[in-house]
């Protein structure tokens, strides 16, 4: 069997995906159209393919840090047009599709509240399509998960309200996590929002993107300290340990986002090893910002140095590989086999939260 056939067989688990990373330029031009909104310079959905196509494709070899901040601008600019529950259902209902064509059954995918509340949409209108979506995904042979991520630019207050605004949801969504700029913005900012994550039973995770200031010592307060103590595992956990990846500190994140970093530093690889927590990376994002030849290696000892790690697309609109391609791409970079492939989704199931254990152990 040829790889792409085994790749797009291969039952597949995507646990790092931005759901609005995920805003076609189809999809942007129906609820611009939709709510009366002018996408600036554009004039027709052609326009704005191309501009899909131009703008938001970045050059190899770009400043990591700058990458993330002219991303993460164009990201926020084209989520204005996103105002109504049927928007968010449309949205998410979108990539439930797409998983189902790339054979993802199973999805845990961050969305931003603060980027649509902060334009004055609210927070129960975002949360309503999602959840609207999720009830939809069996129809497609797709299970999702929400986890609700902090932007970590904006500050502690408006963090903590956001969380507060969440309590009605607390048994819908699974986990709280924390992305955007993380220049200046390190994870200790936000210690009292995990804390009240932890209150509200979610699992924690936390962005530790690559090439960015302090990422080392990010990455070790997320492992040892974000979201303080650990809760007892779930039940499920328990009963079904070789089903999940339990960690071993007594405090700390369950997962890192990124944090390729890690492999820098043999005591960042010891630590993560020792806690087990795994790692979502998206390499193919990356390797094209700071060239193959500084991200595949990496790639390469965190497995080989055996810690869980996943492969994923983060923003599959802008950065342009989907999970496929995303693990097609890593596979030909690090000349990974057959048998390392099954192991990262192998890694992912083991790593998702689902509560459905049967689910899992069927996966
Ligand atoms: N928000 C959406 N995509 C992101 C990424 N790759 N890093 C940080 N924040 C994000
Ligand atoms: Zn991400």
């Amino acid at each position: 069997m040829d790889i792409t056939t085994f790749v797009s067989e291969l039952p597949k688990c995507e646990l790092h995906l931005h759901i609005e990373g995920t805003l076609t330029a189809e999809r942007r031009w129906l609820c611009a159209q939709a709510n009366g909104i002018e996408i600036p310079g554009v004039k027709s959905l052609e326009e704005l393919k191309s501009q899909y196509l131009t703008e938001y494709l970045y050059e190899e070899g770009q400043d990591a840090t700058k990458y993330l901040q002219e991303f993460l601008e164009v990201y926020y600019a084209s989520m204005n047009v996103l105002l109504t529950e049927d928007d968010f259902y449309h949205l998410a209902l979108d990539y439930i599709k797409v998983a189902q064509s790339q054979n993802i059954r199973y999805l845990e995918a961050f969305f931003d509240p603060q980027a649509h509340t902060s334009r004055g949409v609210d927070f129960d209108t975002v949360m309503s399509g999602l959840l609207k979506a999720q009830r939809m995904a069996p129809m497609y042979d797709v299970q999702i998960h929400w986890i609700m991520c902090i932007l970590r630019d904006m500050s502690a207050e408006s963090a903590l309200e956001t969380i507060r605004q969440a309590e009605p949801y607390k048994d819908k969504i699974i986990a709280l996590g924390l992305d955007s700029d993380e220049y200046n913005n390190p994870p200790g900012k936000f210690q009292e929002t995990f804390l009240m994550a932890r209150k509200y039973a979610w699992k924690i995770t936390a962005h530790c993107d690559v090439g960015q200031k302090n990422s080392h010592d990010h990455i070790e307060y997320v492992v040892t300290e974000l979201g303080g103590k650990r809760g007892k595992p779930a039940t499920h956990e328990i009963v079904n340990p070789e089903h999940y990846l339990l960690p071993q500190l007594e405090s700390g994140a369950d997962r890192i986002d990124h944090g390729l970093n890690a492999a820098d530093k043999s005591e960042l690889l010891e630590l993560v090893k020792k806690a087990n927590i795994g790692l979502t990376l998206c390499p193919m994002g990356y390797q094209k910002h700071l060239g193959p030849q500084n991200v595949f290696p990496k790639v390469i000892k965190l497995h080989r140095y055996g810690i869980p790690i996943t492969l994923n697309s983060d923003d599959p609109a802008y950065l342009v590989y989907s999970k496929t391609g995303t693990i097609l791409g890593v596979a030909e970079g690090c000349h990974f086999t057959f048998k390392d492939i099954y192991d990262f989704e192998k890694n992912a199931i083991k790593m998702a939260w689902t509560p459905d254990v049967d689910f899992k152990r069927n996966f």
